[in-house]
């Protein structure tokens, strides 16, 4: 296995408060890579590391074998790009015009608006169902239309790595599958590599090659989806009582939390 992106002995903390300690993992290429965990474990937080917004306290995320840190910001963000969990909007913006800041990294002080950026910009408002979006402004739309055209953003940037923190939130379970199933068509059709966050384990299960658990800023369990989904997993990750049965459809773990009375 490869991997373009890393982390080693990785330590990170806000105001001096430590959130994640010397964590390693490497993300496979090629591969979609879905991290799952309980609500404030520090899966952002490592998703907003690893994309190089966040400055390690300790050890260092690889990028190509090379610091992240000590890469300049326009050359990561052609070859990575990050889906915050709640991402902000200028105000007022359209649509297309969000979707066009994809490709400010492609962009320089002698490069024009392209044809190219023009392809990549409307493939993605297509690609995520937001092209009837594109002459509204981003506050008329619902959560749902929102999530997709930041997808379409994300798209529009069209790095080898992406890095989607919870994709899904706000969609209906059609347009999760639909989101998904466009996710993991990037990867197999061109080679995309993609790191998601997901709180759906079924979902994940389905869509990922690789699974990471994470609890309390660690890596608790990695690997194929139905070597990390098991009742003592979810049992030490989320305090959860659960039985995992094989998805009818396809096979992979789904979790049936036990009633409680
Ligand atoms: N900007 C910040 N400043 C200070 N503390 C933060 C900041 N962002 C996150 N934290 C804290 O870091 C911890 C991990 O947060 P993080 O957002 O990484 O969790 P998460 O696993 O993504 O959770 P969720 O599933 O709820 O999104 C939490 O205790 C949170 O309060
Ligand atoms: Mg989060």
């Amino acid at each position: 296995m490869t991997s373009r992106l890393e982390a080693r002995a990785l330590s990170l903390a806000y105001q001096g408060r430590t959130i994640v300690q010397e964590l390693s993992l490497a993300i496979p290429d090629g591969q979609v890579t879905a991290i799952i965990g309980p609500n404030a474990c520090g899966k952002s937080t490592l998703l907003r590391a690893l994309a190089r917004i966040l400055k390690p306290a300790g050890g260092a995320v690889l990028l190509d074998g090379r610091a992240i840190a000590e890469q300049p910001t326009r050359s990561v963000a052609r070859s990575l790009g990050l889906l915050p969990q709640t991402p902000l909007a200028p105000e007022g913006i359209a649509v297309a015009d969000l979707v066009a800041r994809g490709r400010a990294p492609h962009q320089g002080m002698l490069r024009q608006w392209s044809r190219a950026d023009e392809a990549a910009v409307s493939e993605a408002l297509e690609a995520t169902g937001a092209a009837p979006l594109a002459g509204k402004r981003i506050e008329e739309l619902s959560g749902g239309q929102r999530q997709r055209v930041w997808i379409a953003m994300a798209l529009a940037q069209e790095t080898d790595l992406l890095l989607l923190d919870e994709p899904t939130t706000y969609l209906d379970l059609r347009h999760q599958i639909e989101v998904l199933a466009l996710i993991r068509r990037l990867n197999r059709e061109k080679g995309r590599t993609i790191v998601m966050v997901l709180h759906d384990i079924g979902l994940a299960g389905r869509y990922a090659d690789h699974l990471v658990a994470m609890a309390e800023g660690r890596v608790l369990a990695e690997g194929p989806p139905e070597a990390v989904v098991t009742p003592e997993i979810l049992r030490r990750a989320f305090g959860l009582e659960a039985r995992v049965i094989p998805d009818p459809e396809t096979g992979t773990p789904l979790v049936v939390p036990r009633a409680t009375p």
